[in-house]
């Protein structure tokens, strides 16, 4: 009895002190536990069961001359007959910063190359790279400015290329596809480290095509993202620029894809709308939801994921993000005869699903494609 006693105190101390250790190290924690696990549920309450993000299309309403400030760049270059006269399937920009001439020169000899996708593919797409003023780099103007006359796809306004200038560089595209290239069928964005599998994009944006598209954008949907207030972000974003909880839903930046009507939808949400918050996916998202439109995913649009290197992969992948050394490479791998070979019939098939699932449904975080692509 007296023992029994005993190994119960014994047992509560444990408990006790258990119940302290945990107290403590979530106290510890409490900051990063509050920056990402509350402002998630926060966020996700605020998505799936307020979902009134009105507010913020009024709220960010503002005269169109203010507006206009946002927009209102000269072009230092530009190229105003690149669409003219031809159909054009795709027009697909690449945000590029200034000094990156040699992604530019990869990604024009690979993916991006227009002689190329109209030999093999049969298709019109028009490649051109978004850039703002470079920071006073001795003589970096200078270098564009022949750049351009070589390759004459550099279009370039007059603000600041930098991080926090993002949004305008977006803001950039619409507008000028409005202007210069408003019959193109799609409009895309793209960021200068991402490869693209040219023919596998191709080829369903003609079947969405095909299906009359319209209303259609696609890419890796965030849905219910919190804005970050920690300030030591990259994308930290203050109280007096954006209020709620949550950003409505949009697609990671990296790479997204729009139909000609939507892109013309955005660019009217750009004449009415405060365009300070400068990260520019997100203020796309907040543009999207003034007019109504709303994202799809499609999980072989990798957004900052990075896909595995595999045929059976190959044979599928729209982006993936974080290609500059490789991309010569990955190129040559990901279009390669033998992928359409070497994946279809129901051996290779089977054979596909399993390595799929093996390289995408790992029981730990690693930011690739879904775990649900290996069964498409
Ligand atoms: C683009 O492709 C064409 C035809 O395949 C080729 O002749 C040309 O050299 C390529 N351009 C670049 C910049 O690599
Ligand atoms: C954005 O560009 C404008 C116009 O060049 C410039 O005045 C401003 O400082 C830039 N902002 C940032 C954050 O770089
Ligand atoms: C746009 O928003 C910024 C803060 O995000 C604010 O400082 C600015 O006054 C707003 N502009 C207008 C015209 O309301
Ligand atoms: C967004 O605001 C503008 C101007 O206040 C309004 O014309 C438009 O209909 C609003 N859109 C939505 C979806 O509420």
């Amino acid at each position: 009895m007296f023992v029994n006693f005993r190994r119960i105190r014994k047992c509560q101390f444990v408990q006790l002190m258990t119940t302290c250790l945990v107290l403590s190290v979530v106290m510890v924690c409490w900051e990063s536990l509050d920056n990402n696990v509350v402002s998630h549920i926060k966020s996700y309450s605020y998505r799936y069961l307020v979902n009134r993000f009105v507010y913020i299309n009024k709220s960010l309403t503002v005269p169109r001359e203010q507006a206009r400030s946002f927009s209102d760049f000269r072009y230092l270059l530009d190229h105003s007959d690149k669409c003219a006269g031809k159909d054009v399937l795709l027009l697909l920009f690449v945000k590029s910063s200034p000094e990156n001439i040699e992604r530019r020169n990869a990604i024009r000899s690979t993916w991006g190359n227009e002689t190329y996708i109209h030999n093999t593919l049969g298709v019109t797409v028009k490649v051109v790279f978004a850039l703002g003023r470079p920071q006073d780099k001795v003589g970096l103007q200078e270098q564009l400015v022949l750049e351009d006359r070589l390759r004459g796809d550099l279009i370039q306004r007059d603000f600041l290329d930098s991080f926090h200038n993002l949004t305008l560089k977006l803001i950039q595209q619409f507008h000028w596809m409005h202007v210069r290239c408003a019959h193109a069928r799609f409009l895309m964005t793209a960021d200068d480290d991402i490869f693209v599998h040219m023919p596998n994009l191709v080829g369903y944006l003609r079947e969405v095509s095909g299906r009359g598209a319209a209303d259609f954008w696609v890419g890796r949907v965030h849905r219910g993202a919190p804005p970050i207030r920690s300030k030591d972000s990259k994308y930290y974003v203050p109280f007096e620029m954006y209020q709620w909880l949550s950003y409505p839903d949009y697609t990671a930046g990296a790479g997204y894809v729009v139909s000609g009507d939507v892109a013309d939808k955005i660019y009217h949400a750009t004449l009415t709308l405060n365009a300070s918050l400068y990260i520019d996916d997100v203020f796309m998202g907040i543009c999207a939801n003034a007019v109504g439109v709303s994202p799809q995913e499609h999980v072989f649009f990798s957004g900052e994921g990075k896909a595995p290197y595999h045929t059976c992969i190959y044979d599928q992948m729209m982006t993936s993000h974080g290609h500059v050394e490789d991309i010569h490479e990955l190129w040559k791998a990901a279009t390669h005869p033998q992928v359409k070979q070497k994946t279809s019939g129901l051996i290779g098939r089977l054979y596909c699903t399993a390595v799929k699932v093996s390289l995408l449904c790992k029981p730990y975080y690693f930011n690739t494609y879904p775990c649900k692509a290996a069964f498409l």
